[in-house]
Order: C-alpha cells, then sequence, then structure tokens
C-alpha cells in the first residue's frame, strides 16, 4: 500500500544544534526519507546552525555519513536522492548567546515561506535563542519553534522555559516534542479508539481489570551517561513518553481530531491522576554483565541514586477509570526492545461452561515496537470433538501484514516534522499539559533520597528487578513477558 504524499508549503527550517547527535540521527534522516517522498517542495531549504566553524561542504559531508549510517533498510533513498537532499542544505557557524551567525542567518532567510526554527539543543539555551531570534528581527507571522525534550527538569523550570518562550511567541508558534506520539501506532490507538463503536462501552474500570504499558529497551546509556545521571528512567521517559500513552488511552473522546480538544482531554487524565505513593513505584539499575558495563560504570557517582527502570502503579481518580489500576514500566537493558500497551478485560460475571473449564481474559495489546499491530486474545472452543473445550487464541493484527508488503512505516520525526511545517499542533504538547506532568512526578522524584526506595540491581537482558514483579503480584497480577 503506497502512503498518499501530500507535499507540505515551501519552508525554510533552522535546526540548531546542527551537528549535535539528535539532528544527525533523527532530524535529518527524518527529512531526507520526506523529501525522498516528494513531501518536501522543491523549493524548501534546511540550513544548519551549529557553533563550530565549518563550510556548508564539509557539513553536508558529515550529514551524508549520518545518512549512510542511519538509513540501511531497502526501502531508503537511493544514493542520487540523499545526494540531491544534501544539496538543499547550508550551514551556519552561530553562537546561541553571542551575535555571531545572527547576520548570516538573517540575510539567508526568505521573507515569505514558512518559517521553521528546531531547537535542537539543551533547554538551558532555548531562552537564548529566542530572544536573539526576537532581537534580530527573525521571527515572522509564519514563524514555528520547534522544543525538544527534556522540557525543563521539573515543574518550576518547565514553567520558567515556558515563560521564557512565551515573551517572543504565542502559544500557537511553540511546538514541543514527545517522538512518542508520531509513532505510527500511537496514532492508530486514537483511530481504534475513536473510529469503532466497538470498544468505546467496555472501555472503563467496570469491563477493564488493568492496563500495563511496557517500553522496555536493550540499550544501556551509552555515551549519555552524564545526562542520565542527573535524569533517570523518570525523567526521561515517564514523564513524557509512557504518560503520554497513558492519557491516550486513559483520556474521554475529544469533540474533533483537533490540538486543543485532544489536550484538553489529555490534561483532564494528568490531573485526575492520584498522587504516588513510596510503596507504588519501584526502581532499578542494571549491573554489569560479561561484555556491557553496569549503569554505575556509566553514570559514576553522580548515578548512585538514578534509576535506569521504573515499575510504578497509577490510578486515575475519575468515574471512568476508579478501580483500575495503570501499570507503567519502562528501563534500559532489558531482554528485548518492546513497547506495548496491554488492555486486560475483566471476567465475565459467570463461566456457563462450570468452573473447571480453563479461562484466560480478553487482552487488546497495541503494539508500538517492533512489528507495529495489535492483538486481541478471546476464548474459542477447541475444533473438532470431544465436548466444550476452551481455548485462547489470538486475533493478530500485524500492519505490516495487513497493509502489504511495502509499507513504510515512517519514523515519528517525519511525521512530526511535517506537522510543523502544516502548522498542525495536534500531536505536540502544550505549555499546561507538560506542567501538570511534572506536577505528578516532581514529589515523588523529590523523595528519592530516601533508602526505602533506593534503585534496585537487576541482571542486563532480564526483564527487571523482582521488586517490581512484586508489585504487581501483590495485587494478585503479573506483567506480561516482554517478548
Ligand atoms: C528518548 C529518550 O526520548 O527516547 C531515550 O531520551 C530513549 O533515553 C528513547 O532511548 C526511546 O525512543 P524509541 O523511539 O527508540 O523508543
Amino acid at each position: 500500500m503506497v502512503a498518499r504524499v501530500i507535499p507540505v508549503d515551501p519552508f525554510d527550517l533552522v535546526v540548531f544544534g546542527a551537528t549535535g547527535d539528535l539532528a544527525l540521527r533523527k532530524i535529518m534522516p527524518a527529512l531526507c526519507c520526506r523529501f525522498a517522498d516528494g513531501q518536501m517542495p522543491t523549493d524548501a531549504r534546511v540550513i544548519g546552525a551549529a557553533r563550530g566553524e565549518m563550510t556548508t561542504g564539509a557539513y553536508r559531508a558529515e550529514v551524508a555519513q549520518a545518512l549512510d549510517a542511519v538509513l540501511t533498510g531497502p526501502d531508503t533513498p537511493s544514493a542520487q536522492t540523499r545526494r540531491d537532499f544534501l544539496d538543499r542544505l547550508d550551514y551556519i557557524t552561530l553562537d546561541a548567546r553571542g551575535e555571531e551567525g545572527w547576520p548570516a542567518l538573517r540575510d539567508t532567510l526568505r521573507p515569505d515561506p514558512v518559517r521553521s526554527f528546531y531547537f535542537a539543543v539543551a533547554p538551558s539555551l532555548f531562552g537564548a535563542l529566542a530572544e536573539r531570534l526576537d532581537r534580530w528581527s527573525l521571527i515572522t507571522p509564519q514563524t514555528r519553534i520547534v522544543a525538544e525534550k527534556p522540557f525543563g527538569h521539573d515543574q518550576a523550570s518547565a514553567r520558567a522555559l515556558n515563560a521564557a518562550l512565551a515573551q517572543h511567541f504565542t502559544e500557537a508558534q511553540i511546538y514541543r516534542i514527545d517522538h512518542y506520539l508520531g509513532k505510527e501506532t500511537v496514532q492508530n490507538l486514537m483511530a481504534v479508539r475513536f473510529a469503532n463503536i466497538l470498544f468505546e462501552p467496555l472501555w472503563n474500570a467496570r469491563f477493564i481489570d488493568h492496563v500495563q504499558i511496557t517500553v522496555a529497551e536493550t540499550v544501556g546509556v551509552g555515551g549519555r551517561g552524564d545526562y542520565y545521571a542527573q535524569t533517570g528512567a523518570m525523567r526521561d521517559m515517564v514523564q513524557n513518553h509512557l504518560m503520554q500513552l497513558l492519557c491516550l488511552i486513559a483520556m474521554e473522546p475529544p469533540h474533533r481530531f483537533d490540538p486543543d480538544a485532544m489536550r484538553d482531554e489529555k490534561l483532564k487524565v494528568i490531573r485526575a491522576l492520584d498522587p504516588l505513593a513510596p510503596g507504588d513505584i519501584v526502581r532499578g539499575q542494571y549491573s554489569g554483565g560479561r561484555d556491557t558495563p553496569s549503569f554505575a560504570d556509566e553514570t559514576g557517582e553522580a548515578g548512585e541514586n538514578t534509576e535506569s527502570y521504573v515499575a510504578l502503579r497509577a490510578g486515575i481518580a475519575n468515574w471512568r477509570w476508579k478501580g483500575t489500576p495503570f501499570y507503567l514500566r519502562t528501563g534500559k537493558r532489558l531482554s528485548r526492545r518492546v513497547s506495548e500497551i496491554a488492555v486486560t478485560f475483566r471476567d465475565p460475571p459467570h463461566s456457563i461452561f462450570g468452573e473447571g473449564a480453563p479461562w484466560r481474559e480478553n487482552v487488546l495489546v497495541i503494539r508500538l515496537q517492533p512489528d507495529e499491530g495489535m492483538d486481541l486474545r478471546v476464548m474459542i472452543k477447541e475444533p473438532g470433538p470431544g465436548g466444550m473445550r476452551l481455548k485462547d487464541v489470538a486475533l493478530d493484527m500485524s500492519f505490516a501484514e495487513a497493509l502489504g508488503d511495502d509499507l513504510h512505516i515512517p519514523d515519528a520525526y517525519e511525521r512530526l516534522i511535517m506537522d510543523v511545517i502544516r502548522g498542525n499542533q495536534t500531536l505536540f504538547m502544550r505549555s499546561d499539559e507538560v506542567e501538570a506532568a511534572w506536577a505528578w512526578v516532581d514529589p515523588v522524584i523529590a523523595g528519592f533520597g530516601r533508602l526505602e526506595d533506593a534503585p534496585v540491581a537487576y541482571a542486563p537482558g532480564s526483564d527487571g528487578p523482582d521488586q517490581a514483579t512484586e508489585l504487581l503480584r501483590r495485587d494478585g497480577r503479573q506483567w506480561r513477558e516482554i517478548r
């Protein structure tokens, strides 16, 4: 199935932090793929800006290398297409806190097209960049900025960042990225919930026993040890990615699929979350393996009390969800790379097949990665004679199988960057949403110094610490295997 591509309006996109990991590994490959698909109009331009002295030629060579490293699959852009994309790239040496480079940037930008500035830099530079964009009169009505996570490290810093940006931009010009919202299956979750009647009558505490949200990674923190020591999984993954998934599962149907209607409903979920008690959360740190360093090796003393794994039990205090726990877990160096949401339904009120009949609950699994798809476990009769024997089977739909072999599932950044150019904020976070998410995690993180919730060790390649298993066992439940 070939995707329908609608070219966006002509644009100038400036990427601050152009030589950083995010720009090279995510933003440039995403743009190259959109270019290859014909979504970037012929007169679109991309301008990399960073502090390093470099010619445009040298920058193009660096991006070319990054494209070769990232775009390796069979359906990736051809060598000629990559060269054509690179021809659109410019580079400007620019000091975010000084004056160098700003006149050159001003002279490069065209007055009319959509003008986007991507802040692929540390949040400590957001304020300075915003201020200089204004001072150099680079902000037009067609201007948007893209702010990468982490958006602050607590509610107070997020609020300060929002205030600093609000001095120069309207909320409608600010695109706060959480790349999980750009994942194809996450958007599909909204289609499944709100384009079908099937699930909605059952989508509440009366029929749903519990929900598990898992984002498991096999990688460790690697070269990001310093960042991770200060951040931990709670700030890096839970406050944003996992909470966004929880919101999409738990929100009320918005009256329209439009930015504010969506974000109003997500915000209500965050505000209805019960405060987390210390016993509702387990933190872990991976130990060293035969060939892999431990979390402690990678983060040093600064990471002593920081977690690479979190499991927690969240409750939502509203009519729809009171009594249905949401279990969230995420960690690095686990057995598999799996992101999924599993919705477990309650048992039927009475079994007509007798007490001894084998029984499995209905579970709807939404797989984000790998092998995007959905799987609904239902009970059926085992075929053939021999009485009424029940068995649970999976109604399994892999999107790749269902929608055709040539289905290309775009990277989240491809979708999100094009949404910025189109001016569609539906999949971006609003200021109040980010602040509310911090408000929920802040008190928990503030309590992390206590001995009883110090991170516990787990073996690399495992499914996490035993204490996380216990968190569910005490509720009479168990985690799904990470597979
Ligand atoms: C990022 C986190 O936001 O998401 C990383 O900072 C994490 O620590 C990454 O590895 C996971 O994203 P994905 O798309 O690979 O699941």
